[in-house]
């Protein structure tokens, strides 16, 4: 009943000529895709690959968005900025954003309720560090992440968008999380989701994110709670992510 999503985070990476290339690739595929696809493009390549990729079921999104609607706030874009060039959805609390940047529970919540104001599916992105996990406080952390959004947004809100568990020590290391590990809490997460909001548990989509590639996801996508795959690194090939496409 929660049709797969096969998202991908291309990051601060990608070129003209490359979006070319790429979608050329995909563009096919994508048009007959029986999953839902993503794609987060940094904002200046974001109109080339929709234009791209037009007439597929492939919907966009930004990487961040502003928790401000406008103003003096340098280097930041706003929801309704993102609405107007065409993106459906956002990705909030990226781990990069919540360590580089500094981004607190707060502020990652602010960010999910303004970006489902203004008409944005918000995909909120938990996950422990290597320290957190080995110090036994997995579950601990990615309640508190959630929880920070269910308490600004409730249970209702909170359904509108999509979760996706990125464990810290998994995303670029090339080590992703065993299908039994991330099993493990997306089962934790949608008991969370079930305590908020029964009907909500079921239907909400939890996504896997970390070192996701074509030859891990048949495995991953195997679990019963893993509902798709937030795809970093492998999905700026285009090959290498309409495997993962198909295989899911
Ligand atoms: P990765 O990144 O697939 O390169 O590990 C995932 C992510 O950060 O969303």
């Amino acid at each position: 009943m929660r049709r797969r999503l096969v998202a991908g985070n291309w990051k601060m990476n990608g070129s003209v000529a490359a979006v070319r290339d790429w979608c050329a690739t995909v563009v096919q595929a994508a048009a007959e895709a029986p999953v839902d696809i993503a794609l987060f493009p940094p904002y200046p390549l974001l109109a080339q690959a929709m234009q791209s990729l037009a007439g597929t079921n492939v919907q966009f999104g930004a990487q961040d968005v502003s928790m401000h609607a406008s103003g003096a706030y340098t280097g930041e874009v706003s929801a309704a900025m993102l609405i107007e060039a065409g993106c459906r959805q956002v990705l909030v609390g990226h781990s990069e954003r919540r360590s580089y940047h500094g981004e607190t529970d707060e502020q990652v919540a602010a960010k999910f309720a303004v970006a489902l104001d203004a008409g944005l599916v918000p995909v909120l992105c938990i996950g422990e560090t290597l320290a957190q996990r080995e110090g036994g406080e997995t579950d601990a952390v990615v309640g508190r992440q959630l929880r920070a959004v269910l308490e600004r947004v409730g249970g209702d809100g909170l359904a509108k968008g999509v979760i996706a568990y990125e464990p810290v020590w998994a995303i670029g290391t090339g080590r992703t999380a065993s299908p039994m590990q991330a099993q493990a809490v997306h089962e934790n997460i949608r008991g969370i989701l079930r305590d908020a909001n029964a009907t909500m548990a079921g239907s909400m989509r939890i996504l896997y994110g970390g070192s996701v590639n074509g030859d891990n996801a048949a495995q991953l996508f195997e679990m019963p709670d893993i509902d798709g795959a937030l795809v970093g690194g492998a999905s700026l090939n285009a090959r290498e992510f309409l495997r993962i496409v198909r295989t899911a």
